[in-house]
């Protein structure tokens, strides 16, 4: 995720908690015609050691894939995915994310890539569509025919954003009509959750979690010891990761307002996690040293 699951945060949840299988990377895309520093910087091998990272890819079809493919195979990936669901306007708008999702012809020239490319595993990562909930039916028959490792859905429509209820009646059609394994994602929070879908489609590949694991580092972990951590242990853990992260980024960011500017995104999904109160303290600290003390109070 854009902002937030970065290369540092990355490197230091899979130290301290891990449970996740696969770190996807955000997206990496074309921008005046070259690929952003930052970007390539997050792929780097040498700060991704250890963590096993995906990078993903976003374009507006054949051409804008090669170009970005080719850059980041620089660094040795074999592994990539391909975003087709990214809801905003500016990527959308371009084609891109779910943007391409009306356009089955340029999800072609993406695929054709993908199956002249044999050494390289991709996924791809899609919406229902970008304005109605039809059109992935033009596309997975494309994917279908594409050697893919994964399909990872959201069930959601671009212009919902990343809110109002998901669709499983949608999401239970491509599951039956996917001629790959397929991974859920979208608004899981808790183990139930995660065992729901579980129980409900047991042919899934697998779950992916965005918000939810940045509002709960532990649950990746908590899935994978089959047992739920206490509040207190669950908070101990969101303490330390900041506390990691606020040394990393503070080792790079001179001024102390742009570091509080930077590391207070840390808490951007937690505002469940911490109560309303904490977590505006935090948000509306006016400096580092009043920041320090309101995250000293999350215990
Ligand atoms: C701020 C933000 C940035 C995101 N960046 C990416 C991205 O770069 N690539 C991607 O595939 N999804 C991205 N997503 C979408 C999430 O991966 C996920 O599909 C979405 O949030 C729904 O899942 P969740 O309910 O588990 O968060 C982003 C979402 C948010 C809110």
């Amino acid at each position: 995720m854009q902002g937030f699951t970065e290369d540092a945060y990355r490197r230091i949840h899979n130290r301290l908690v891990g449970g996740v299988e696969a770190y996807y990377t955000p997206f990496i895309r074309l921008e005046h015609g070259g690929l952003r520093s930052k970007d390539l910087r997050d792929i780097r091998p040498e700060f991704n050691e250890g963590v096993n990272v995906i990078p993903q890819i976003i374009a507006n079809g054949g051409n804008e894939f090669r170009v970005v493919l080719d850059t980041v195979l620089k660094d040795g990936y074999n592994r990539i995915d391909i975003n087709m669901g990214c809801p905003f306007t500016l990527q959308a708008r371009h084609g891109r994310g779910a943007g391409i999702l009306p356009h089955p012809d340029k999800v072609r020239e993406i695929c054709d890539i993908v199956s002249a490319t044999p050494d390289v595993r991709f996924s791809v990562k899609m919406r229902l569509g970008n304005e109605s909930a039809d059109e992935w039916k033009a596309v997975l028959p494309i994917l279908n025919d594409t050697p893919l490792v994964n399909v990872a859905v959201h069930p959601r429509i671009a212009t919902l954003q990343y809110k109002g209820d998901v669709d499983m009646e949608q999401f239970g059609e491509i599951v039956e009509q996917s001629a790959h394994p397929v991974i859920y994602n979208g608004d899981v929070c808790t183990l139930d959750d995660i065992r729901r879908i579980e129980a409900a489609y047991p042919s899934l590949a697998g779950i992916m979690i965005g918000r939810g694991l940045l509002a709960r580092p532990s649950l990746a972990r908590e899935y994978a010891e089959g047992v739920e951590w206490d509040e207190h242990k669950r908070l101990q853990l969101i303490r330390r990761i900041h506390d990691e992260l606020l040394e990393h980024h503070r080792s790079v960011i001179p001024s102390d307002d742009q570091l509080l500017g930077k590391i207070r995104t840390y808490w951007g999904y937690m505002e469940p996690t911490l109560g309303k109160k904490a977590y505006k303290k935090i948000m509306k600290a006016g400096n580092l040293k009043n920041y320090l003390l309101a995250v000293g109070e999350v215990n």
